[in-house]
């Protein structure tokens, strides 16, 4: 046996095992209940005739299964998660046992509203602290996630420019933008087209201002941007966004490390999301969940989707037609009223932070960033020099001539305990590495990731190639083919291509 194989393929403690129901025992059963007799007639005749085609499992089987599958998971739980533009902070647990109180958990979205006042209130509550925060005066709560925000952001405008009587066809969008927004601008019908950063990483005002005409909607910027830096010509560009009677939007997703310190209303800001399972700290990855609220300026509030929550005489109420007071508004983008869970966690998170505390949250982001940033400049190439804001961008200039590449650098972190930072974004650097450790991160737990990674960087340049070429080793996978996961997924376990497989074998 090759050195680093088992006889089991278990790798320590980390045990492999087939799917549950390749491990299949017929008869086998979690619970042991009497036989309850037979159902017929019971339900009129709609019982089930045929077995319900789940796998037969002892409970330890099933526990034992998903436990193992926990353990193969690494999660901000278990360590620094550097992830650039993620913001995967620690999420206090304050804000789960919160979130799960009854009165919250076992709401049901189509109770009459004279029971649910007090959840009403709720997201009365949050709506202030966003509207405060960010000195926007309306906000749209129901968006989902950042990039459902960033749709509604632009639907948003789109109805406010025909109700201008005004038809505009290009939204722009800095060069350095993360993906959903020129995805989202060209899902609304605009053409999409890129303002180029400058040599400081910022957008180029100049060609800014040249591009800026009466046929352009929007321009959707990040602030902080996406190379994790503030955007220092942004009252410049609202004034020439605004001359040419466009709307500017900012995407928010980097408010972690501005809230509490800087408020976007009065940058000129006409729109903007924000995700609260970024900067208020819920747990997020993966796909979900999210929320994504959008701030509205004054003009653009008579939009804003449905429902809208109001005071009325007799409490909050929710307006749910397009009609009367609300007659203008785009309609509707989610079910009921948007992510009532993720509201409940990050309210308690405001709440128990405090408007000192959150502005403190972000001081230390940007802190824990450039002691980063401080530790590594001198083995890694910053593409941008100077302090950051966030987080830190690096590219692969450090790496050249070594044959290692971006990815092969994040895989050798892997084998060091460390999650990989952001790889391969923004696109307007080479070979991005967008680092970003939060405040959360100790000063010792900085001081690790600061090792570790000078350690690579200096090995990578001393030319042990294959040492990163081959990584990861001690990870349960080693590489898997990303693209094919990318472009044939196989999200489900389907019992005839199992049979077809064992009969080709
Ligand atoms: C800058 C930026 N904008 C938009 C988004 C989209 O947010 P969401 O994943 O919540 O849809 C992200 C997500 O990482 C982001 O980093």
């Amino acid at each position: 046996m090759a050195e680093g194989e088992t006889i089991t393929g278990n790798r320590a403690l980390q045990i492999e095992e087939p799917l549950l129901f390749e491990m299949d025992a017929p008869g086998q059963c979690g619970v042991d209940l009497p036989d309850s007799g037979p159902f017929e007639d019971r339900l009129g005749g709609l019982e089930r005739r045929n077995p319900v085609g789940l796998p037969g499992l002892s409970e330890p089987r099933v526990i034992r299964h998903f436990t193992r599958l926990s353990q193969k998971n690494y999660a901000i739980d278990a360590g620094i998660f550097p992830l650039g533009s993620c913001t995967m902070k620690h999420n206090p647990r304050l804000n789960e046992r919160l979130a799960r109180l009854p009165g919250f958990a076992q709401l049901h979205p189509m109770q009459p509203e004279s029971t649910v006042q007090g959840a009403l209130a709720l997201i009365d509550t949050l709506a202030d602290w966003l509207r405060t925060l960010t000195g926007m005066p309306a906000v749209a709560m129901s968006p989902a996630a950042g990039a459902h925000g960033e749709l509604c952001g632009t639907m948003v405008i789109r109805a406010a420019l025909d109700a201008r009587g005004e038809k505009r066809s290009t939204v722009l969008v800095p060069d350095s933008a993360h993906g959903t927004n020129p995805a989202t601008a060209a899902m609304c019908g605009y053409a999409v087209e890129p303002i180029p950063s400058n040599a400081r990483g910022r957008v180029d005002l100049a060609l800014l201002k040249e591009r800026l005409d009466d046929d352009v909607a929007a321009f959707m910027l990040t602030n902080p941007s996406t190379c994790g830096l503030f955007e220092d010509e942004i009252l410049e560009q609202a004034e020439a966004v605004h001359a040419a009677g466009a709307y500017f939007y900012c995407d928010g997703a980097n408010f972690n490390a501005i809230a509490g310190r800087v408020r976007p209303g009065d940058l000129g800001i006409d729109c903007m999301h924000l995700n609260l399972h970024k900067t208020f700290s819920t747990p997020h990855g993966g796909g979900g969940p999210g929320s994504g609220p959008v701030m509205l300026s004054e003009a653009l509030a008579p939009f804003a989707p449905l429902p809208w929550l109001v005071h009325g005489a007799e409490g909050l109420r929710l307006v749910e037609r397009a009609e009367g007071e609300a007659a203008r508004a785009i309609g509707r983008l989610k079910s009921f009223h948007g992510q009532f869970g993720m509201f409940v966690r990050a309210l308690a998170y405001m709440m128990s932070h405090g408007g000192d505390g959150i502005r403190q949250a972000s001081e230390d982001a940007v802190l824990s960033a450039n002691y980063v940033l401080a530790g590594l400049e001198d083995v890694m190439s910053l593409s941008y020099p100077g302090p950051c804001m966030h987080e830190m961008l690096f590219d692969d200039r450090f790496l050249k001539g070594t044959g290692i590449a971006t990815l092969d650098f994040a895989k050798a972190m892997i084998d060091e305990g460390l999650h990989p930072m952001t790889v391969y974004f923004p696109l307007v650097v080479h070979g991005a590495m967008l680092i970003e450790p939060t405040e959360s991160e100790s000063r010792q737990s900085l001081d690790v990731f600061i090792r570790v990674m000078r350690a690579l960087a200096e090995r990578a340049k001393g030319g042990d190639t294959a040492w990163f070429t081959g990584a990861p080793r001690l990870a349960p996978r080693r590489r898997l083919d990303e693209t094919t996961a990318a472009r044939q997924p196989v999200l489900r376990w389907l019992p005839e291509e199992a049979s077809a497989e064992k009969a080709a074998e």
